[in-house]
């Protein structure tokens, strides 16, 4: 964490940015001690970018340059996150996958949210796939962002129960209002100190967290 006093935040979106908006409100507030630095995403047209405009951050677009140029988009997107003076890179519905070089280098100071219970679920399509399943319950994942994708330690996980009339769009709008509820309570774990990074594994309030915190949600 930085010495300097709040924690800065550099989020990374590709898309509406409605948890970079969440996570933008409770530092706004003051329910979180931290800032946010500068929005990122690699969507010149994402609607999150107006968004955060329209809020007073920082936010620009660095184009995604094709897969095959990966490595030159996260050199761009390490120099703009270094050059804001980032501390802990979120992602929030960013939809490309990072190198195991970017993530490895940055280790312990990368999340991710998720929107299922993982280890259920990781990739695409998770509320149709949770629905062809039959689930009884679904909901959604903070967790550290490690080289195997979705697969990092998690964190908090919000639960809520699939009801029998929920459709694909009824249950992304049911895991997402959740989702901007546990993303800036994690933040703010790490914001006081109390969620560290320890030796590859997440630490809270000074234990290993050998299991995510779950939180119920009757959403
Ligand atoms: C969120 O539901 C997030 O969980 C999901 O994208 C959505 C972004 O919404 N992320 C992933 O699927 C990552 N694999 P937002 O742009 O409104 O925050």
């Amino acid at each position: 964490m930085s010495t300097r006093g709040a924690l800065r935040l550099g989020i990374l979106i590709s898309g509406r940015g409605s948890n970079m908006t969440a996570i933008a409100q409770a530092c706004r507030s003051g329910r979180l001690g931290a800032e946010v630095a500068l929005v990122l995403s690699e969507q010149p047209a994402a609607a999150g970018l107006e968004s955060a405009r329209g809020f007073g951050l920082p936010a620009r677009a660095i184009p995604w340059p094709g897969a095959a140029l990966r490595t030159q988009f996260e050199q761009d997107a390490a120099s703009a996150l270094d050059a804001a003076g980032v501390d802990l890179i979120v992602l929030a519905g960013f939809m490309r996958i990072l190198s195991a070089e970017f993530v490895t280098a940055r280790a312990g100071r990368i999340l991710n949210i998720h929107p299922s219970l993982l280890p259920k679920f990781p990739g695409l399509h998770t509320h149709r796939r949770v629905l062809e399943a039959g689930e009884r319950s679904h909901g959604a994942t903070v967790h550290y962002v490690t080289p195997e994708l979705d697969g990092g330690p998690r964190v908090l996980q919000s639960r809520i129960a699939v009801r029998s009339a929920d459709s694909e769009a009824s249950l992304s709008a049911r895991v997402q209002a959740t989702e901007h509820i546990i993303y800036p309570k994690v933040i703010g774990w790490c914001a006081e100190g109390r969620l560290e990074w320890r030796e590859g594994n997440p630490w809270l309030d000074g234990v290993p967290l050998m299991a995510p915190m779950i939180e119920e949600f009757d959403a």
